[in-house]
């Protein structure tokens, strides 16, 4: 089979491909991937040189190198987005742009070529829960409230619209939030522990309430796999963390005592404008339909992504300078 992967470059993207050279090694992938500040291909230097594995620099909206591209291949996986909330905030353009657009462009892409899609969704489309709420399901309306979430939910609303209209292979996944290696140091689970090992203090938005449901990118990607191999075509799977559900508070605390530090080191910040308070993710249909659930739980997955962040310092230290300390001050600095 031939996989075009797009974000391939890009934290969970990379995870995936390594998953899948591993898991499939008779395949060939083609990473395909725009490098925008969230994209690194040292993210995959260790199988840059297998010879079923190829890189293609290029935009999703570039209509004519995306008809290529899924010409051909056999499979898209679309993981390739912006995808940091609070960019989102401070700009929405390139959001509507490559996550509205681009999305729409591989869509037009794979009815032509009659392939397969496989949409890499969020749980944030279905907007925030409330205490004691049911998690996220298959059937929850959507109802997003960044320009991050509703512009995954449009594409998302884009590819049911394609099923529909054309007939096109399709599935998706909406995911709770991912932690693990490679995780740019933007998001709180690799910026706070970035900033511990530094000796920085850690910004917790408002009042730390915040509750997000945390999975381990390995389950995820392996979740992926499972709706290629077994999936419903036009279904939509949940996919969610193994017993994660925390405030962001006791996280930051976590992480603090895992990396040796003291609350002192805890820092309350200006809010999120429209945070979002809850997600939680019912993955009772993946588990039914597909024998998926996710495997590592936040304690040991944690201790896994902080092993790897103390061994790849020198990647965290390139992820952190240039023009990530000017978005750094212009964010916190508000
Ligand atoms: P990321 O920001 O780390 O990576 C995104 C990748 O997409 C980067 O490599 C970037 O260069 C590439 N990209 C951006 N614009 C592009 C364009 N116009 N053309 C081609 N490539 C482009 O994101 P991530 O956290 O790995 O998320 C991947 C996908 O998973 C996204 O669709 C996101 O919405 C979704 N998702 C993320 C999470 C999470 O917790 N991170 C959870 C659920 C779903
Ligand atoms: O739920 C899935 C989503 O998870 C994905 O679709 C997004 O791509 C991904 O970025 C993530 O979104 P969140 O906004 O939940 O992740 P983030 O790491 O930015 O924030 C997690 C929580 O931590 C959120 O409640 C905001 C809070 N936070 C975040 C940062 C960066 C802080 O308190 N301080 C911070 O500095």
């Amino acid at each position: 089979m031939k996989l075009l992967v797009t974000g391939g470059a890009g934290f969970i993207g990379s995870n995936f491909i390594r998953y899948w050279m591993r898991e499939h090694s008779q395949d060939e992938i083609v990473n395909f991937d725009l490098l925008t500040y969230a994209g690194n291909l040292e993210n995959l230097k260790d199988v840059a040189d297998n010879k079923n594995y190829t890189f293609v620099k290029g935009d999703i909206c570039d209509r004519d190198l995306v008809f290529n591209l899924i010409r051909d291949n056999d499979v898209v996986v679309h993981f390739a987005a912006e995808s940091h909330v609070d960019r989102s905030i401070m700009d929405p353009s390139s959001f509507i742009r490559t996550n509205v657009l681009g999305t729409q462009t591989i869509l037009d892409a794979v009815r032509e070529y009659k392939k397969r899609l496989h949409h890499i969704s969020t749980d944030e489309v279905f907007g925030a829960l409330r205490p004691g709420e049911p998690a996220f399901n298959e059937q929850t309306r959507y109802a997003p409230r960044s320009p991050y979430s509703a512009s995954k939910a449009a594409s998302d609303h884009l590819v049911c619209s394609y099923h529909t209209t054309y007939g096109i292979e399709m599935t998706i996944s909406n995911c709770s939030n991912n932690y693990g290696p490679y995780h740019f140091p933007e998001k709180i689970i690799p910026l706070f522990i970035s900033n511990l090992m530094e000796g920085k203090k850690v910004p917790v938005y408002g009042d730390g309430q915040q509750m997000r449901d945390w999975i381990y990118v390995e389950d995820h990607n392996r979740g992926v796999d499972m709706i290629l191999q077994k999936g419903k075509i036009g279904e939509t799977y949940c996919l969610g963390g193994k017993d994660a559900e925390i405030t962001n508070l006791e996280l930051t605390k976590k992480l603090i005592e895992l990396l040796g530090r003291d609350e002192s080191y805890i820092e309350y910040v200006k809010d999120r404008p429209g945070h979002d308070r809850r997600y939680a993710i019912d993955y009772t249909k993946a588990k039914k339909e597909l024998g998926w659930e996710p495997l590592i739980d936040l304690d040991e997955g944690l201790r896994m992504t902080i092993d790897w962040y103390k061994n790849n310092q020198e990647w965290v230290g390139r992820c952190k300078s240039g023009a990530y300390q000017e978005y750094y001050e212009e964010w916190y600095g508000r």
